[in-house]
């Protein structure tokens, strides 16, 4: 029979059968010839998933249809393609296609065409394939636009999610690990769940988008990305590509949301963001007239936008004017704002003759924008540099890109202007030294509690000014941004500046006894610190104590023993309850780890180490 109708016909011939009535024979020649099929080579068992072969007229399914079968392509091939986009790439016999919406149970990413005539598939229904095939298929998915990888998912447990029949199954789910920009967009908007309300976390991956895209997919191109995406499918009038319309509009107007609401105030500072946020506003209100359904996110995106373009004419958010050291003159009467890089400072530059201008310039403004203002005071500006001149006489000369130059001083770092050839005689000036006494005085008449309590009230003020992009910024290196990380630099450096209060006071105390009861003042605020679950304040403070400007006075140290024989004595009283759960596992291995650990102690080696791993950056 074989010989003369063919391996293929003899195939389809076999799979044209339910199931059930296929020979023990049948199924070792299926399973023969799958094991030739790229998709399935590491397949051990079961061919009886294999329903069907088929056969279509055009296409296989089209973008946004509910996903409910993978397939295989036996003989043939076929175009992937996608709304606005066309033919994207051509899969061939042995590929497979349509895993991505059973796995992750999103509408279909692209449509499937026939190339050719008489085209065959295997097809395995999703619930045969979510049972079998989803945990041994291939972890790691392509996605080829133009013979370029576009995107690649991984597969990763996903929890337990409990199903429509209730049963809970461990899940899967395909996870972005790279890709285009515009192409990780279009996962994202095309997986993103509409029922979920704004505030739910549970789109994480999603928020981490729009967190971070500043770094791989900046406004400038994540605006017109958006705006592309918006418009989608305007063909085709049949009530499912309506749909289907209708669901990709919503879901471009959240993603706008949620971006918008990431930013909030920080819009203001980015003209291109804000013209787009009108422009889409136009787009929106303008398809609320035809399109009914969507006027139920207009009054919220219309809230957005009116915010943004009418917040800077509102007099108490004018920008605002700093003093040099980051307060505005009525700060007494106000909550702390955040400092905005349109905020303007007034900021003391020196000169080599130790006088000073006060310039006015933004917060953000670049070393070159702070040199032509330098300039415009001194009259003339011919070849000047700018250096940060640390206390101890470190001097570095800015580059003209540098942003966030008066933030990220060192505590009683200054700024100089100078011709370049003067940068040698450069020193810095006396009141960088700092004070020569103590104001013990002052402040053992308080509490510890009250100024454990005060600290933590400024920690927690600027510690709030922080915008989360801050951080991003300040990882991914500002200047690329363009942005200030005022706020946050002044969170670092008031850690700073706690750490060299307490090793000021103590080396500016003179009698031994006081620097005792100093001592064990600045333990006491550390405690209270610790109690407020102030950790950046009780770090500061413990790390000035553990300075080797303090840590090596013994006599005071000394004199405290008493204490700390106190302590070790009260912590050993105390018994050790280890979880129970834990120990009754056997952690050997782990437990002989622990105990034997291997390290290099010599802090120059490491340091070697360090900058050959990754040399200081440029
Ligand atoms: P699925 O989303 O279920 O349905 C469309 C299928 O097309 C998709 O799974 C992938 O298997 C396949 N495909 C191949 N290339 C692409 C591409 N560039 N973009 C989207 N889908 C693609």
């Amino acid at each position: 029979l074989l010989s003369q109708i063919g391996p293929d016909a003899h195939m389809r011939m076999i799979l044209r059968k339910p199931p059930g009535q296929r020979t023990v024979d049948d199924l070792e020649f299926i399973y023969e010839e799958l094991l030739h099929i790229k998709a399935l080579s590491h397949l051990s068992t079961t061919v009886s998933i294999f329903k069907n072969i088929i056969h279509h007229q055009k296409g296989v399914f089209n973008q946004g249809e509910e996903g409910t079968s993978w397939y295989i392509i036996l003989k043939g091939s076929v175009n992937v393609v996608i709304y606005g986009k066309g033919v994207v790439c051509t899969l061939h016999e042995g590929d497979d296609f349509g895993k991505l919406a059973l796995v992750n149970d999103a509408p279909r990413a692209a449509s499937i065409v026939l190339r050719e005539d008489n085209c065959h598939f295997l097809r395995v229904d999703k619930e045969d394939f979510n049972r079998i095939l989803r945990d041994v298929e291939a972890n790691t998915v392509r996605l080829k636009e133009h013979d370029q990888d576009v995107l690649v998912l991984e597969k990763i447990p996903a929890g337990n999610r409990v199903s429509n029949q209730g049963n809970s199954q461990p899940q899967h789910k395909y996870i972005v690990m790279s890709g285009t920009p515009e192409k990780i967009l279009e996962h994202f908007l095309e997986t993103m769940r509409l029922e979920a309300t704004l505030n739910e976390a549970t789109d994480s991956v999603l928020n981490d988008f729009i967190m971070m895209h500043c770094v791989f997919m900046p406004n400038s191109q994540l605006c017109p990305a958006l705006m592309a995406q918006y418009p989608f499918p305007s063909q085709g009038t049949e009530q499912e590509k309506m749909d289907y319309a209708l669901n990709n509009k919503r879901r471009v107007i959240r993603l706008v949301l949620q971006w918008a609401a990431l930013y909030g105030d920080l819009l203001q500072e980015d003209e291109a963001a804000m013209a787009f946020l009108e422009e889409f506003y136009v787009s929106v209100s303008d398809d609320t007239r035809m399109i009914a359904a969507l006027k139920e996110q207009l009054p919220e995106l219309e809230k957005v936008v009116k915010q943004v373009s009418e917040e800077p004419k509102a007099p108490q958010k004018k920008h605002k004017v700093l003093l040099q050291l980051f307060n505005t003159s009525d700060d007494r009467a106000q909550k702390r704002q955040p400092i905005r890089g349109s905020d303007e400072v007034l900021f003391k530059v020196y000169c080599i003759d130790q006088t000073y201008t006060t310039i006015r310039v933004p917060v953000s403004s670049s070393v070159k924008e702070v040199i032509s203002a330098v300039a415009d005071k001194l009259g003339s500006g011919e070849g000047l540099i700018i250096v940060k001149m640390s206390s101890g006489g470190e001097k570095v000369v800015l580059k003209p890109h540098d942003v966030s130059v008066f933030t990220t001083l060192s505590v009683n770092g200054r700024l100089f202007a100078c011709p370049r050839d003067q940068f040698d005689s450069l020193a810095p000036l006396p009141e960088q030294e700092g004070p020569s006494t103590g104001t013990v005085g002052t402040f053992e008449l308080m509490s510890s509690k009250d100024l454990a309590h005060q600290m933590t009230i400024y920690d927690w003020e600027l510690f709030n000014c922080v915008h989360e992009l801050e951080l991003i910024y300040h990882t991914f290196g500002r200047h690329n941004f363009k942005k200030t990380t005022a706020n946050l630099d002044l969170f670092l450096r008031r850690f700073n500046e706690i750490q060299f209060w307490v090793v000021t006071e103590i080396c500016l105390c003179s009698q031994l006894s006081k620097r005792v009861q100093l001592l064990k003042k600045y333990i006491k605020i550390a405690a209270h610190c610790k109690e407020y679950k102030n950790l950046n304040s009780f770090f500061a403070i413990i790390m000035g104590l553990s300075n080797v400007a303090v840590s090596r006075l013994s006599l005071t140290w000394e004199r405290m023993i008493a204490n700390t024989v106190r302590t070790v004595k009260f912590c050993r009283s105390q018994s050790f309850n280890p979880d129970a759960a834990l120990t009754n596992k056997n952690h050997q291995d782990v437990r002989s780890y622990v105990r034997q650990l291997n390290v290099i102690d010599n802090q120059r080696t490491l340091s070697q180490m360090s900058h050959r791993l990754e040399p200081r950056r440029a």
